[in-house]
C-alpha cells in the first residue's frame, strides 16, 4: 500500500522544521529535512575549500560525497561520508553556501534520489524546496509554508539569540531576502509553490495553530488519524 506522504515547501525561516516535527511526532510519521542533506553537502564543499562558483569543481567533488540519514531516538542525524555532521551545519555559513551550491544538477540528483527512496519505505512529512513540485509530486497532500521577511528574519533572530551567537537584525533580514531571491529564481527546481498545494501564511499564526491547519489539510486529503 502506498504510504502517505505530506511535503512541505517554503522559504527560508518560515518555520517548516519546527512544524514538520511537531507534527511527524503528532502523527507517528517519519520526518525528512531535505535541507539539512543540501547542508552536509555544502560543508563538504567549504571544507574542501571549492568555492561556490566553481561549478566544474562542485561536479567533480560531488563524486567523492556520501550522504546518508539515519534516525536517534526519533531525530534525523546527517551522515556525511560516514561522519555525523549534524551539529556542524547549523551556521549561517553552511546555509549560505547550501542555497549557492544546491543550484547545481549533480548535487540535487544525488540528494532527490536518496529522498525519494525514503518517501517509498514509510509515511513521510518531508520539507525543502522543491518537494511538492519535484521530489513526490504525487505526495497526497502539499503544504506551501510562508511568513513574511520580516516575521522570518525575526524569528531567526531570537532563535540565534537564544543560542548566545551575536546576531544583527537588519543583517538577518538582507540574507533571508537574498536566499529568497537564489532559491526562487535557480534554473534547477526553483522554490515554488505547487500547483495542487495548500498555502499557509504563518506570519500572525502561533506554531500549534500551524500544526493545527497543516493536519486538517491532510485530513481533507485522505489522511485518516
Ligand atoms: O531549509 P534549509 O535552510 O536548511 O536549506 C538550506 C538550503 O538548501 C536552501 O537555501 C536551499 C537548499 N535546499 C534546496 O535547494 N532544496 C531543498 N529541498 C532543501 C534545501
Amino acid at each position: 500500500m502506498a504510504h502517505f506522504n505530506i511535503a512541505v515547501d517554503g522559504p527560508a525561516g518560515a518555520g517548516k522544521s519546527t512544524i514538520a516535527r511537531a507534527i511527524a511526532k503528532k502523527l507517528g510519521f517519519v520526518y525528512v529535512d531535505t535541507g539539512a542533506m543540501y547542508r552536509a553537502m555544502a560543508l563538504y564543499f567549504l571544507r574542501r575549500g571549492i568555492p561556490p562558483e566553481d561549478e566544474e569543481g562542485i561536479r567533480a567533488a560531488c563524486s567523492d560525497v556520501e550522504i546518508t540519514i539515519c534516525y536517534q531516538e526519533g531525530s534525523q542525524r546527517v551522515i556525511l561520508n560516514g561522519e555525523d555532521v549534524s551539529g556542524l551545519i547549523r551556521t549561517e555559513e553552511v546555509g549560505n553556501m547550501a542555497s549557492a551550491t544546491s543550484i547545481y544538477l549533480p548535487v540535487r540528483e544525488k540528494l532527490v534520489e536518496l529522498q525519494q527512496q525514503l518517501a517509498r519505505t514509510a509515511d513521510v512529512i518531508m520539507d525543502g524546496r522543491d518537494i511538492g513540485t519535484c521530489v513526490l509530486p504525487d505526495a497526497q497532500c502539499k503544504i506551501y509554508l510562508t511568513a513574511s521577511p520580516q516575521v522570518r528574519a525575526k524569528r531567526r533572530y531570537e532563535e540565534l539569540k537564544e543560542k548566545g551567537i551575536a546576531c544583527n537584525l537588519e543583517e538577518i533580514e538582507q540574507d533571508i531576502i537574498e536566499r529568497d531571491y537564489r532559491d526562487i529564481h535557480r534554473e534547477h527546481s526553483p522554490l515554488k509553490q505547487a500547483e495542487d498545494a495548500d498555502l499557509v501564511d504563518s506570519s500572525d499564526m502561533t506554531p500549534d495553530q500551524v500544526v493545527e491547519a497543516i493536519i486538517d489539510a491532510a485530513r481533507k486529503r485522505g489522511l485518516k488519524a
